[in-house]
């Protein structure tokens, strides 16, 4: 039943709409850490009046949906995603910047938002200028480094539940949120976000985002695949150090590794299947739990099947 309304849907996306379609598209090829499943279909609309067109046929199918950003936080595991994937860091990555306040579509990256805040003289989003990954993802996961979070800075957001096909605003007090979580609903596809920024000098605030991207390159494994830090850090302690100290760093599984450079990194060396990943993840944390008595959390999102 699922593969006739899949199809159904693939066949009217494809009529009625511009964006790309893809069946059985391999999932790797959108996330940083560059393994696991495929996803049924993936779709990446040409630019929101596309997405509008396309929201009702979404609806009608009631395939399982998932929202995939720019995939720096994501583990697809190796059964693929039974469902939609949708993405929108093709055809939706406005970023307009006003007086007080930027307004970025969700597909924009998170990096650029930075950058430009920079070049127009607006202050307050630095710290994502080293943060990979768009703007829907980082409001999802509350993304943050250097002190600064996501949602400090959001003014609110405009999305569409997926299920229902209903527009949604939420201010920033509509949302409860903290570290690296984001309270928002399941079905929701963001669009477009809204972030309060202050002038600033152009000069000053470049060579802070210089202090960080050079404390970033010299701090994690940049140049390898991963999916950024794989745990949460424990309230008062740091995850990195936690799995240092356990003596993590160095172990894997498959081609998958404990960073030596940052042991709350994972990178992939080559391999393609994420219950290597899965694996590492299990025994990093018995190690961490034997040597210091506490459980880590995964940070990264793992969706899809076994
Ligand atoms: N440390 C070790 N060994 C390691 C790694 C770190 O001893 O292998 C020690 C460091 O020496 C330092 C402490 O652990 O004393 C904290 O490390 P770091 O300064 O690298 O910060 P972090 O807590 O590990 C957090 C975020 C990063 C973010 C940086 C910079 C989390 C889980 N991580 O890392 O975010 O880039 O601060 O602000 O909150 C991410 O979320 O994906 C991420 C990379």
């Amino acid at each position: 039943m699922r593969d006739v309304q899949r199809d159904l849907l693939a066949r009217e996306l494809e009529a009625r709409c511009r964006g790309k379609l893809r069946r059985d598209e391999p999932l790797g090829k959108h996330t940083t850490f560059g393994l696991g499943g495929a996803g049924d279909l993936f779709f990446a609309p040409a630019d929101l009046d596309d997405l509008s067109r396309a929201v009702p046929l979404i609806k009608d199918a009631g395939l399982p949906i998932f929202p995939l950003g720019g995939g720096t936080n994501t583990l697809v595991r190796d059964g693929g995603f039974r469902g939609m994937v949708i993405s929108l860091t093709a055809g939706a990555r406005q970023i307009d910047i006003g007086d007080d306040e930027v307004i970025a579509q969700a597909g924009a990256s998170t990096q650029r938002v930075a950058r430009q805040c920079q070049r127009a003289g607006k202050t307050g989003l630095e710290f994502g200028c080293g943060i990979p990954g768009s703007i829907g993802g980082a409001i999802r996961g509350n993304a943050g480094a250097w002190g600064g979070e996501t949602l400090d800075h959001l003014t609110g957001l405009r999305g569409i539940d997926l299920k229902t096909g209903e527009e949604i605003s939420l201010a920033q007090s509509d949302i409860a949120f903290g570290y690296r979580h984001a309270d928002l609903p399941a079905d929701l596809l963001i669009v477009e976000a809204g972030f309060r920024v202050r002038e600033g000098d152009p000069q000053v605030i470049a060579a802070t985002m210089d202090r960080m991207l050079a404390e970033r390159k010299h701090a994690q494994p940049l140049s390898n695949r991963s999916s950024g830090c794989i745990f949460k850090n424990p309230p008062g302690h740091s995850a990195g150090a936690l799995i240092d100290s356990a003596g993590c760093k160095g172990m894997a599984v498959g081609a998958v590794e404990v960073s030596d450079i940052h042991a709350n990194f994972m990178v992939n060396l080559g391999g393609h299947c994420a219950d290597d990943v899965l694996a590492l993840i299990a025994r990093v944390r018995d190690r961490v739990f034997r040597v210091h008595n506490i459980e880590l959390e995964a940070e990264v999102r793992i969706v899809g099947d076994p």
